[in-house]
């Protein structure tokens, strides 16, 4: 009989102290999330000692601060604008960026310093200079930090004037792109393909076959958004048709900077900052170049077999890795040894990659604290190391292009995601052989 009171009691006290237990968890996480609100206008540093577990549960909690709850996404614009920065780096990204005397690194190494004394930035030191008088303030700091500044090409040492240039100002835009009623829905796939005015032919082949908008299996909505500076002043203006061509198609970015291979990371930078604010809520982003042959029908299977929780975090593509600078001159992507020291870091080939549009916010916000790199993959793979993100090879990224005697093969590209590169009047055929009904495979 005494067994069966103390029983009961014993039942009743468990399941008391699991109520309790489980309502201090929830006002632990409401509590976190509040404090992380709060916190939005000042920066939160994870110190070098901490382990990852706790960039873990950091970042996890970032994210979800930056993706779908109610109280983020109902602000208006301004009010997103206005909000702060918090910032998270991973450790182990700081512990690879060598101690060096070259520039970069020394950039890298003060920012770093910057955020472990937890100060909001040094105004002096630190600014993102605004635009347009970045760009000319720096050469003599440049010349005085580089001993061999002199002996960098032209080219390099314009990129190196303009590296603490961000934020250029946008010319033409699609504030709309993402949420207009068209296909009425959540875009899914945004599609975000570098151009360059001149290059009308290849969008044009774009938007008529791996680029096409709308609905797609499963009644996801893709679209598709194309990025591009201004010709340089040199060559002929092409802004009257590119205007034309916007208003048209609707789907042209365009900001006040000089297309130029050094110019990329800009030019990403800038993207981001506009997915931030005019896509918010896409799934996923496909970044990739105006003459690579993508299979938007293959990217999507991909995305819908993804497991949920790795979906989140997506950072996909043909990943290379131990790469390490050119040091010859001559090389489309030489980088001197008095700008940059130590491997890059494994990276997904700019050709096209893909990743999870919850994390737009969060690499925005890291790449703040990242002095830009002439190279925009590797500087892409540099914000997601600092958000612990390494990329995930995928096979069918072949931005390197496949075997010579595939490369008319219609059965060959059904089963890819990406080849390189492809002529306009090649992505037209391939497009209409791989979606024929006599095709068999
Ligand atoms: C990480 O930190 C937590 C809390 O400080 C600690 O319990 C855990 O053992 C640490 N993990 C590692 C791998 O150092
Ligand atoms: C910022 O840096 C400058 C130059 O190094 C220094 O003179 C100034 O005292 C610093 N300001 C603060 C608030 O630390
Ligand atoms: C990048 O664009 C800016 C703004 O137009 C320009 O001043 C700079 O020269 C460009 N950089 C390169 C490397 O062309």
């Amino acid at each position: 009989m005494w067994r069966t009171k103390v029983m009961v009691a014993m039942v009743i006290a468990s399941s008391l102290a699991l109520v309790l237990f489980y309502s201090s968890l929830n006002l632990e996480e409401v509590h976190r999330r509040k404090a992380f609100v709060e916190a939005a206008n000042t920066v939160l540093v994870v110190p070098a000692r901490r382990n990852a577990t706790l960039h873990a549960t950091l970042h996890a909690t970032l994210q979800a601060m930056t993706t779908g709850h109610p109280q983020t996404t109902s602000r208006s614009p301004q009010q997103k604008e206005a909000t702060g920065i918090s910032i998270l780096i991973s450790t182990k990204f700081i512990q690879d960026v060598p101690k060096s005397s070259a520039y970069w690194n020394r950039r890298q190494h003060a920012l770093l310093k910057l955020l472990e004394s937890g100060s909001s930035g040094n105004a002096t030191e630190n600014k993102i200079l605004g635009w347009p008088d970045c760009g000319t303030t720096s050469l003599e700091r440049l010349v005085t930090n580089i001993q061999d500044f002199g002996t960098y090409p032209p080219l390099y040492q314009v990129f190196l004037q303009g590296m603490e240039c961000r934020d250029p100002p946008i010319l033409i835009d699609q504030p709309g792109k993402c949420t207009s009623d068209e296909w009425d829905g959540k875009t899914f796939l945004l599609l975000a393909i570098k151009s360059i005015p001149q290059n009308f032919e290849r969008r044009q082949a774009v938007r008529k076959t791996w680029g096409r908008e709308g609905r797609y299996e499963g009644g996801v909505v893709v679209r598709t958004i194309f990025l591009l500076g201004r010709s340089p002043p040199e060559d002929p203006d092409l802004g009257a048709l590119v205007s034309f061509e916007a208003l048209h198609y609707r789907d042209i970015l365009q900001w006040d900077f000089r297309e130029s291979f050094y110019n990329l990371t800009l030019k990403d930078n800038a993207f981001m900052s506009w997915a931030a604010r005019s896509c918010p809520g896409v799934a996923f982003i496909f970044k990739g170049d105006d003459d690579v042959f993508a299979n938007t029908p293959a990217i999507l299977a991909f995305l819908h077999s993804l497991d949920p929780t790795k979906a989140a975090g997506l950072y996909t593509g043909h990943v290379v890795t131990n790469a390490s600078p050119f040091r010859d001159a001559k090389s489309k992507y030489y980088v001197p040894v008095s700008f940059y020291e130590g491997a890059y870091p494994a990276y997904a080939g700019g050709g096209g990659f893909l990743f999870s549009g919850s994390l737009i916010r969060p690499l925005l916000t890291l790449s703040r604290f990242i002095p830009f790199f002439p190279i925009d993959d590797v500087y892409t793979a540099m914000c997601f190391k600092a958000l612990g993100i390494t990329p995930v090879a995928h096979s069918g990224f072949q931005t390197f292009d496949i075997r010579e005697e595939d490369r008319q093969n219609a059965c060959v590209h059904r089963a890819l995601i990406l080849v390189h590169q492809r002529s306009p009047q090649q992505m037209l055929r391939l497009w209409r052989d791989m979606h024929s009904p006599l095709l068999t495979c």
